[in-house]
């Protein structure tokens, strides 16, 4: 204790001593010893002088010289012979470390010899590392860090370190830096020289940096640089403003707070001429899947980039002739994100058992063409590009990214029934979350799975307003659709595609579907109040779906069998329950004349019945044509049962369906316009079609068969044969109609738009797809099969041929009224009989 007491007091002599002997200035002595072996060589030598001044010179042992150099295991006295030997001379402290033959120092550097012993002149302490080819060695700066600066340029503190290394016999300038910057490490091999300018006025007695051995980092050097909060760093290829080492590679390395972007921009560039190789910089940025991603200097460079990211510039074999230069100058900047606020949203879904959320990168092709991050944070930490949040907890988000268009968002909720009591006739909403709609992210998909018990329970599907089928000849003109396919794994059915503003009352389905409500358009926002869905269980039935549509006065409804493209999957049965108000007339056109479906086991068909009378018609839709367009004037089923069909011979139909007031009398009108004439022509066509009818009943067999829902995929054999029969008649029908259409135009311009003929079903006539085509003669449109059950008028009258007689076939298969309603048009488990 006592004698470090003493040492404290000896040392505060010394200094005391020592500021008294330097008052009279420049003639003060000074002694520098260099221990033996410490690699130390001091040099003072003459400055560069701004202006000529008296000479001054080093005196030792009174021997005036004008430069002094001190080597490792020496010692010298002196003292300058003028006042101020700041404004002459200058002094060097060269530090060798050998890693080559011994272990390295590593750790903290420090001045050696400490400033306090050194004249006050400006001092430049070098550190020459030599290492083996195959070690990297690492410049670590405490903060402040460092700013490269370029040629010309000064620091503000006068401070500066100047870094090179060797490549062989050469030697590589890094840079200059001041303090106050970005840089943390450098990383070199081979060897570093570090050479710290302090002026004479400074009192910083640190290095301020330490050296650490890394493994072999295979490049000329790497840069690094931490940006804490805002701000640019600007950097330089090795050597700049001359020439960058021949087919050299040097890395920049970025570490960025992950809340603000980095952008990079080229200040300056030169290109040398490249025999081999082309030189190029490489960028690795978090989030992009191209990584590197490879840039021609003369490329617009990358910009909001968010997250740590490295750019390394890779030189080329140089013509030997001329080789010309390769340098780079280029500038970093980091800011916060421009154009997208700091807001946190928040989405609960601690409430939620089976939904979930992905916000990710809306497939776009760019190609290689660089794009800058576009990130969603979690908690503003964790940024990723993709991001899913998962049900039973709050959720706070923001997002990092340019332009929030490049990202859309996909949930899934799945409502899952287990206990067929517990859910029958229980209903959910099917609605998107406020929660994600407040999201600036574009919503594409909210599906929802709907999950029933086999066999136990079915889905009704009803929507906040009725829904239109989106097809081509009406597509769905909102910003949304839902839809609608089937969630068993081994079914491939797709029950269309759902807007708001139809007359689809309600959907219902046989099994697990999935119902998704897919966005089309930005402004689904103002739109989202059309959306809803209420999905109940109920029992289960036996058709894969059922459709329930109340056309309205005003438009045309187009209806199209599922799975459009691709054909209804075989042995699948469709209905629609279309209502037909009591006022009204509606009009049931098919879009061809025949379907081109192939049967290779079972039947297709469809069957038309008049829910009221339950007079039913049966189509084969193998070999028939399909109906004429017809009249009903209550609400009736139109089920499709598909068979087996052969491949390329799928079954697809489309329909659609008009209204018409009741009150139209078409006779009159027909009257009215084309006079006696006309009707005459219409009567005859008439007379000429029921004496055919009449023969045709007589020639064919008995009743058509009954459908009889348990045995669906076989057609009743009747019908095949009264088919034949039938199908002789066909030109006489047409016949018919083309009179008809004669008049039609006429129909038209009296009659009113309803009367226009239809594009589809009367080839004759071109014109638009308007309303419901003029009313073909009753009898002749109608289909082989009718049957009756009450006095209703048939079903395909006109209002003015109500009381006309005519015969038709029908089934005499007892009381229709006992049919199981729930029975499917096809039993899939009934052996199906190849078809002939
Ligand atoms: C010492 O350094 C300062 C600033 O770095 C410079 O202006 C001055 O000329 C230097 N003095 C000599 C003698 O080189
Ligand atoms: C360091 O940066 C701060 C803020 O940018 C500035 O106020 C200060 O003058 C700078 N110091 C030096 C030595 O460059
Ligand atoms: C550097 O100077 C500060 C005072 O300015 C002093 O506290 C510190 O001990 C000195 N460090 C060295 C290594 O001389
Ligand atoms: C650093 O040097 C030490 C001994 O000098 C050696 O054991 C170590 O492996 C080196 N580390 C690296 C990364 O080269
Ligand atoms: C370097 O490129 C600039 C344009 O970026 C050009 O003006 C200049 O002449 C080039 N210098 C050399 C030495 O090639
Ligand atoms: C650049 O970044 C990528 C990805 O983070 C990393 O794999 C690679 O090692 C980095 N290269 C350098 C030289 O830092
Ligand atoms: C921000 O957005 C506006 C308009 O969308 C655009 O003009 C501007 O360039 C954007 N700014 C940035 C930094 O992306
Ligand atoms: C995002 O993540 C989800 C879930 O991991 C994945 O299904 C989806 O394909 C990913 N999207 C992209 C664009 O990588
Ligand atoms: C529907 O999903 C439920 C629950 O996953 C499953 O038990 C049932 O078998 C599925 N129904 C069909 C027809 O695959
Ligand atoms: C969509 O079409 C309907 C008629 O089909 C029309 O009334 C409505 O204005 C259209 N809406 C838009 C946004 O075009
Ligand atoms: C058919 O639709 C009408 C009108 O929506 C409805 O009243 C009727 O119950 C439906 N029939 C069946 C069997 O679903
Ligand atoms: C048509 O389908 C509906 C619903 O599946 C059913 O109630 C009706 O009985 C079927 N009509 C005929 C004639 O099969």
């Amino acid at each position: 204790m006592a004698g470090l007491n003493c040492g404290v007091t000896v040392a505060l002599l010394g200094v005391l001593l020592l500021g008294v002997e330097r008052l009279p200035r420049g003639a003060e002595a000074f002694e520098i010893a260099l221990p033996r072996g410490s690699g130390i060589t001091v040099l003072i030598k003459l400055g560069t002088l701004p202006v000529p001044m008296k000479p001054c010179y080093i005196v030792i042992s009174k021997r005036q010289v004008p430069m002094l150099s001190i080597k490792s295991g020496e010692r010298q006295v002196f003292t300058f012979s003028c006042q101020n030997p700041e404004n002459h001379f200058v002094i060097e402290i060269e530090k060798k470390i050998d890693c080559m033959s011994g272990p390295c120092p590593f750790g903290e550097v420090q001045l050696q010899p400490a400033t306090s012993v050194l004249p006050t002149l400006n001092r430049t302490f070098i550190w020459e590392v030599t290492a083996h080819k195959s070690i990297g060695l690492e410049l670590q700066f405490s903060v402040p860090r460092l700013r490269q600066i370029g040629p010309g340029e000064s620091c503000p503190d006068g401070v500066t370190h100047s870094i090179s290394g060797r490549l062989d016999a050469t030697v590589v300038r890094i840079g200059t830096f001041c303090g106050n910057g970005t840089v943390s490490r450098i990383k070199m091999q081979e060897g570093v020289k570090m050479a710290l300018h302090l002026p004479w006025f400074h009192p910083r007695n640190i290095s301020g940096f330490s050296i650490a051995n890394r493994s072999s980092i295979k490049r000329l050097c790497i840069i690094e640089s931490v940006f804490e909060g805002e701000g640019s760093a600007t950097l330089m290829s090795a050597n700049y403003p001359e020439g960058f080492p021949e087919d050299e590679l040097m890395t920049w390395q970025f570490v960025v707070p992950p809340h603000l972007r980095a952008s990079v921009s080229f200040l300056n560039y030169n290109l040398s001429n490249c025999e081999r190789k082309e030189e190029r910089v490489e960028y690795y940025i978090p989030g992009s899947t191209t990584n590197p991603e490879v840039f021609r200097l003369e490329d617009k460079q990358p910009g909001n980039m968010a997250g740590n990211f490295n750019l390394s510039l890779q030189g080329c074999d140089q013509d030997a002739q001329s080789p010309g230069i390769l340098r780079l100058r280029f500038q970093v900047l980091v800011q916060h994100p421009q154009n997208e606020s700091n807001k946190v949203y928040v989405v609960d879904l601690s409430n939620e058992r089976g939904m979930s959320l992905t916000i990710e990168p809306r497939p776009v092709k760019h190609g290689r063409r660089f794009v800058p991050g576009c990130f969603v944070c979690l908690e503003s930490r964790t940024c990723s590009t993709n991001l899913t949040l998962t049900p039973g907890s709050k959720h706070r988000i923001s997002f990092l990214c340019d332009d929030l268009t490049r990202l859309w968002m996909n949930a899934e909720n799945t409502i899952s029934c287990r206990d067929h009591w517990y859910c029958h006739r229980k209903s959910y909403p099917l609605q998107v979350p406020g929660d994600i709609l407040q999201l600036p992210v574009q919503l594409h998909d909210f599906s929802w799975k709907l999950l029933v018990p086999k066999d136990r329970l079915s889905l009704v599907l009803v929507p906040a307003q009725k829904l239109q089928q989106h097809t081509h000849e009406r597509p769905c003109n909102t910003s949304f659709s839902y839809l609608v396919a089937s969630a068993v794994p081994s079914q491939d059915l797709y029950f269309g595609s759902f807007c708001p503003g139809g007359s689809i009352e309600q959907i219902q389905v046989k099994q697990n579907i999935s119902v998704t409500l897919r966005t089309f358009a930005p402004n689904f926002r103002q739109e989202v109040s059309r959306q809803g869905l209420t999905v109940s269980f109920i029992p289960y039935f036996k058709e894969e779906g059922i459709f329930t549509v109340t056309p309205d006065t005003k438009s045309k409804v187009y209806l199209r069998t599922p799975n459009w493209d691709r054909g209804l999957p075989s042995l699948t049965s469709v209905s629609w329950n279309i209502s037909v108000p009591p006022d009204q007339v509606a009009c049931l056109t098919f879009s061809k004349e025949r379907t081109s479906v192939v049967c290779q086991t079972g039947r297709a068909f469809m069957i038309i019945q008049e829910q009221r009378t339950r007079a039913e018609e049966i189509f084969s839709l193998e070999e028939e044509v399909l109906p004429k367009p017809s009249f009903h004037r209550h609400s009736f089923w139109v089920n499709i049962s598909n068979c087996s069909p052969a491949s390329g011979k799928q079954l697809d139909l489309l329909f659609w369906v008009t209204l018409t007031p009741k009150t139209v009398d078409l006779t009159v009108t027909v009257i009215a316009v084309v006079g006696g004439g006309a009707f005459l022509l219409f009567a005859l066509g008439l007379i000429i079609c029921c004496v055919r009818k009449k023969k045709k009943k007589t020639n064919k067999g008995p009743a058509v068969g009954i459908y009889n829902g348990n045995i669906n995929t076989q057609m009743p054999r009747q019908l095949k044969t009264y088919q034949k029969g039938r199908k002789d008649d066909d030109s006489h029908v047409y016949a018919v109609i083309d009179d008809t259409m004669v008049y039609g135009h006429l129909l038209q311009d009296s009659g009113g738009s309803f009367l226009q003929p239809e594009v589809d079903a009367y080839r004759p006539f071109q014109g638009a797809m308007g309303d419901c085509p003029p009313s073909p003669p009753p009898v002749c449109s109608r289909a082989p099969t009718l049957k009756l059950t009450t006095d209703e008028p048939p079903p395909c009258l006109a209002p003015e041929s109500e009381s006309e007689p005519y015969t038709f076939s029908h089934p005499s298969n007892g009381d229709v009224s006992n049919r199981n309603t729930d029975v499917p048009l096809l039993d899939t488990q009934e052996p199906v009989e190849p078809a002939e």
